[in-house]
């Protein structure tokens, strides 16, 4: 076991023995999928040190915020739940709140916390997160507020202990950071330079999910494409990855996220196309149809560019589901900048899309850059936009009417108990009757009604 961690252990045995009766966390997570997978590495390192998950604020001796601050509306949402907390902070003495992930790694947060959130005991930033034993053992002894954010990142540390969501699907972080700086994005700011695991770490946490019954992993990365791990002193790229992967015995499926278009190879289209159980579906982000704006965003890429990226994508694997992020309102967007991305959305037809209204960020170049859309307009275009999306999501999902399909059941449905529920390999989650023997069984499914955002099925057939 790697040093750092064993030294944490140590840590965690010791906040174990400070309490003498049940402790308990209840843990906030916000933003994006690799946040959910931080968020699960907390829950692991809390268990370990003896907590257990609360079922409220009110009961919980420590509160976690995993934060996100890719939008000001994650960040407001956060401050939000702190000024609330202040109350029960100085009813509850001994409660503990942290506040880790993306937010605290910014310079404003931690002296908007110093100033105004001075009952948060704990700041810990996303390159030290397996530090928290070390944290919460130091804020438990001294009851000293404790900010440790570091500005850049050390080496990949493998083995901070993990608390999975699910029996059935599982994150699997293989790259951290970001090296693009699109003109609009904090991510890079927070989450620093890329960082690869190692192929040989990758597999065999994935060989080891597997043999626990796992059965669909989500390869992260903030861009997979550029993943670049090392193994006998040889390079490993994303598509050689995939295909190492894909020879894992009892998994039955395999996503990733997310793809930069610049970094999108032929070898990765040929490799998702013959690995059986790469899902065929594609988050591709577009973020803007304008090849004016692309350039602004620094995304290194064309309108012209990115649709024949999706004509050869289509012709190599045309049962292909795509998906996409949309940014509106983007600093000096014209109405003619935004039809360029209405066209886009009309040629890809793409079967859904997460449509975000532009967010200033602090730090950003784009935060400076003139012509600030204002939000009246921003609002009047994604309204336009949706609607445009939605018609189209709509029409996708219509062509699936009457399909058999394979579907993973997960369990209930979460809207409506008395039904069960699974996705596509092209993601698109399915409703369907059925009892609990189903849970975890890959299904043939006919697909017997459409809505907008989900279809309608039938078992026909239980595959495994
Ligand atoms: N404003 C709005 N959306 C943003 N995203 C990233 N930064 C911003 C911002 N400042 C969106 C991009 C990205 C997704 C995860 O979040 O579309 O792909
Ligand atoms: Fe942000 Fe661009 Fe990196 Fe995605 S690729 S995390 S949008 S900087």
């Amino acid at each position: 076991m790697n040093e750092e961690i064993e030294k944490q252990k140590n840590y965690a045995k010791k906040v174990k023995e400070i309490f003498h009766k049940e402790h308990k966390y209840f843990l906030y997570t916000f933003g994006c999928q690799m946040n959910e997978n931080d968020s699960e590495k907390i829950a692991g390192m809390l268990l370990d040190m003896g907590y257990v998950k609360a079922e409220n604020v009110g009961e919980s001796d420590l509160i976690v915020f995993n934060t996100c601050c890719v939008r000001e509306h994650a960040e407001d949402k956060v401050y939000g739940y702190l000024g609330a907390l202040k109350q029960l902070h100085s009813e509850k003495p001994e409660m503990v709140i942290a506040v880790c992930g993306c937010m605290a790694q910014q310079k404003e947060v931690q002296d908007a916390i110093k100033k105004k959130y001075r009952h948060v005991d704990i700041v810990l930033g996303t390159h030290n997160l397996y530090k928290f034993p070390e944290l919460l053992l130091d804020v438990l002894e001294t009851r000293k507020n404790i900010i440790e954010v570091w500005e850049s990142p050390g080496s990949v540390i493998e083995g901070i202990p993990i608390e999975r969501e699910s029996d059935l699907k599982a994150w699997v972080t293989i790259m951290y950071g970001c090296d693009n700086f699109c003109t609009y994005c904090i991510v890079p700011h927070v989450r620093g330079f890329e960082r690869s695991r190692s192929p040989s770490d990758i597999i065999i946490e994935i060989e080891g999910l597997a043999a626990k019954g796992i059965k669909e992993i989500n390869l992260l990365g903030q861009n997979v494409n550029s993943y670049k791990g090392e193994e006998s002193g040889k390079v490993v790229l994303f598509p050689d990855l995939l295909k190492k992967i894909n020879n894992i015995g009892g998994l039955e499926r395999i996503r990733f996220m997310t793809s930069h278009p610049k970094d999108l190879s032929h070898d990765l289209i040929t490799a998702m196309r013959d690995s059986e159980k790469v899902c065929k579906h594609l988050h591709l982000p577009v973020q803007s149809g304008s090849s004016r704006i692309l350039e602004k965003m620094n995304r290194k890429y064309t309108k012209e560019y990115y649709l024949n990226l999706i004509e050869k994508i289509k012709s190599e694997i045309p049962d292909i589901t795509l998906s996409t992020d949309i940014i509106v309102g983007f600093p000096g967007e014209t109405e003619e900048d935004f039809e360029d991305t209405l066209d886009v959305i009309g040629k890809v037809r793409f079967d859904s899309a997460f449509t975000f209204l532009y967010s200033k960020r602090t730090g950003t170049p784009a935060a400076s850059y003139e012509n600030q859309i204002t939000e009246k307009t921003a609002k009047e275009r994604f309204n336009r936009l949706l609607e445009l999306q939605t018609k189209i999501g709509r029409e996708k999902n219509e062509l699936m009417r009457g399909k058999h399909v394979k579907v993973l059941c997960e369990g209930k449905s979460k809207n409506n108990p008395d039904m069960l529920t699974g996705r596509t390999d092209g993601n698109k989650t399915v409703n369907f009757p059925g009892g609990s023997v189903l849970y975890g069984k890959m299904l043939m499914v006919e697909i017997v009604g459409v809505r907008t955002w989900s279809l309608e099925g039938k078992v026909i057939l239980v595959l495994k």
